[in-house]
C-alpha cells in the first residue's frame, strides 16, 4: 500500500516534471520568437547611426535632412504605438505582429534598394511604424503568455533583444563600412529577423488572456494549456475569468482610461515613458561617438570602439537586470539604477564643465559606460515591464499604447533638441538637465511606482482597483 503510494507519488512526479520540460521548451520558443520583435527594433534603431554618412554622402542630404531620415522612424514608431492598441485589442495579439513583421520586411527593403529621398523615406517611415507596434506588442504579448514568477525576466527579454539588436547595428555598420555600398546591406540585414517573426508568429499560440476576453474560452484554455505543457490550467483560467467579470470583456471606450481604477497605473506607466526618453538615453545610443569626440577622444576610431564598448555594457546590465527582476524586485532595481543613472550624470555634467581635455575623454567614458549599465539593470527593461503588468485587462492594450507613444514621442523631441541644446547652451549644462530629471524620475518613482513581482496580472489589477495603488 504504502509502497503504491510512493510509487505513484513519484510516478506524478516524474508526469510533472517531463510537463513542466514541455512547458519551457514550448515557453521558450514562444518567448524566443516574439523577443525578436525587440531585436528588430533595437537593430532598425542603431543602424541608421552607422548607415547616414554614407545617404548623406549619396543623396547629398542637409543637416536637416539627415536629422528627417533619423526622426521621421520615430514618428512612424509614434503613429505604429498610437494604433496598436485598439488594433491589438481588436484583431488579437498575434495577427498584428504577423503582418507587421511584413512591414519590417518591406521597410528595410525599400531603404535598401532606394534610388532617391522620396523612397528612402516611405521605406523608414514604414520601419518606424512596424518598431511602434512592435515595441509595444512584443512585451504585451510576452506578459500575457508567462506564468506570473517568471514574467519579469520573459517580459524582459524583450528588453535584451533590443540590447543585443542595437549591439548588433554597431557591429554590422562596423563590418561594412568599408564595402561598396555597404549602408544597403546593412538595411537590408533587418529583412532576416522580420522574415523569422513572421513566419515563426503564424505557428504560436494567439495570447490566452486576449482569447478569454473574447468569449472564446475553449480556445483560451487549449492555448494556456500548450503553453504549461499540458499541466493543469483551471486555477490560472478561473482568474482570468474573475478578472474578465471586473471588465464586461467587451472592447471599451476611449473614456474608461480616465476611470479612477486606471488613473495611477496611467500616471505611472505615461510618467515613466516620459521619464525613460528625457533622462537622456538615447543621446547616448543615438550620437555616442559625438558626445566622446566632445570629450576630447582622439580619433574616430576610437570614438566608435568606445561606443561598440557602450554596446556590449548595455547587453550585460541588462542580462543582469533579466536574472534579478523576479527576485530582487522591479521596484528596488529602478530606484538604484536611477540613483546610479543621475550620479553618473552629475558626474559627467562636472567633468564638462572643468574638464581638461585628456582626463575628460577618460571621464567621460567611463560615466557614460556606467550611466549606461544603470539604466540597463533599471529604467530600460522596468518601463517596458511595468506598462505590461499594470493595466486591467480591459483597457491593456490602449493603456499600454498610451504609454508608448508617449515614449516614441518624447524620443522625437529628446533626438531633435540635444545636438541643438549642446551647440546652445553647452554639455555640462545638457547633462545637467538630464541629472536633473532623472532625480525628478527618482522621486516620481519613489512615490508612485508599485512592486509587481510574483503577482498575477490579475491580483495587480485587483489592487489597484481596491486601493487606487498597488501597493
Ligand atoms: C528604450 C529605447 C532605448 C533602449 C536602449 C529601450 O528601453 O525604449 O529608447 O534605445 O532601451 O537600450
Amino acid at each position: 500500500m504504502a509502497f503504491g503510494a510512493a510509487a505513484l507519488s513519484s510516478a506524478r512526479e516524474a508526469g510533472a516534471k517531463v510537463r513542466d520540460q514541455g512547458a519551457n521548451m514550448n515557453f521558450k520558443v514562444v518567448a524566443a520568437t516574439a523577443s525578436l520583435g525587440g531585436l528588430l527594433f533595437g537593430y532598425d534603431t542603431g543602424v541608421v547611426s552607422g548607415a547616414l554618412p554614407f545617404i548623406r554622402d549619396l543623396f547629398q542630404l542637409s543637416e536637416a535632412m539627415q536629422g528627417f531620415v533619423v526622426s521621421i522612424a520615430l514618428l512612424g514608431a509614434a503613429a505604429g504605438a498610437a494604433a496598436a492598441g485598439q488594433l491589438a485589442d481588436a484583431y488579437g495579439r498575434r495577427k498584428v505582429i504577423i503582418v507587421v513583421a511584413g512591414f519590417f520586411v518591406v521597410g528595410a527593403l525599400l531603404c535598401a534598394i532606394a534610388g532617391n529621398v522620396p523612397v528612402l523615406l516611405a521605406g523608414r517611415l514604414i520601419l518606424g511604424v512596424a518598431i511602434g507596434v512592435a515595441s509595444m506588442l512584443t512585451p504585451l504579448y510576452l506578459a500575457e503568455m508567462a506564468p506570473a514568477d517568471k514574467r519579469g525576466s520573459v517580459v524582459s527579454l524583450n528588453q535584451m533583444c533590443i540590447t543585443v539588436g542595437i549591439l548588433l547595428s554597431y557591429i554590422v555598420a562596423y563590418l561594412l563600412s568599408e564595402m561598396d555600398g555597404g549602408w544597403r546591406w546593412m538595411l537590408a540585414i533587418g529583412c532576416l529577423p522580420g522574415v523569422v517573426l513572421g513566419l515563426g508568429m503564424i505557428a504560436l499560440p494567439e495570447s490566452p488572456r486576449w482569447l478569454a476576453g473574447q468569449g472564446r474560452h475553449e480556445e483560451a484554455a487549449a492555448a494556456l494549456k500548450t503553453l504549461r505543457g499540458g499541466a493543469d490550467v483551471s486555477a490560472e483560467l478561473a482568474a482570468l475569468r474573475t478578472d474578465l467579470t471586473r471588465s464586461d470583456g467587451a472592447l471599451v471606450p476611449w473614456s474608461a482610461l480616465l476611470e479612477p481604477r486606471v488613473r495611477i497605473p496611467l500616471i505611472v506607466g505615461v510618467g515613466l515613458a516620459v521619464f525613460q526618453q528625457v533622462t537622456g538615453i538615447n543621446t547616448v545610443i543615438y550620437y555616442a561617438p559625438i558626445i566622446f569626440e566632445k570629450a576630447g577622444m582622439a580619433s574616430t576610431s576610437a570614438a566608435i570602439l568606445a561606443t561598440a564598448g557602450v554596446g556590449v555594457v548595455n547587453v550585460a546590465m541588462t542580462y543582469v537586470a533579466l536574472k534579478l527582476l523576479d527576485t530582487a524586485g522591479r521596484r528596488k532595481l529602478l530606484l538604484i539604477g536611477l540613483a546610479g543613472m543621475a550620479a553618473m550624470l552629475a558626474v559627467l555634467t562636472l567633468g564638462f564643465a572643468i574638464g581638461t581635455e585628456g582626463p575628460l575623454a577618460w571621464i567621460a567614458t567611463l560615466s557614460v559606460a556606467a550611466y549606461v549599465g544603470f539604466f540597463a539593470i533599471g529604467l530600460g527593461p522596468v518601463f517596458w515591464l511595468l506598462i505590461s503588468e499594470i493595466f486591467p485587462l480591459a483597457v491593456r492594450g490602449r493603456a499600454m499604447g498610451v504609454a508608448t507613444v508617449a515614449n516614441w514621442g518624447s524620443n522625437l523631441i529628446v533626438s531633435q533638441v540635444f545636438l541643438m541644446l549642446i551647440a546652445g547652451v553647452g554639455s555640462a549644462a545638457t547633462f545637467g538637465l538630464f541629472a536633473v530629471m532623472t532625480v525628478a524620475a527618482l522621486a516620481f518613482t519613489f512615490a508612485l511606482v508599485p512592486e509587481t513581482k510574483g503577482r498575477t496580472l490579475e491580483e495587480i489589477e485587483a489592487s489597484f482597483a481596491e486601493t487606487g495603488a498597488a501597493r
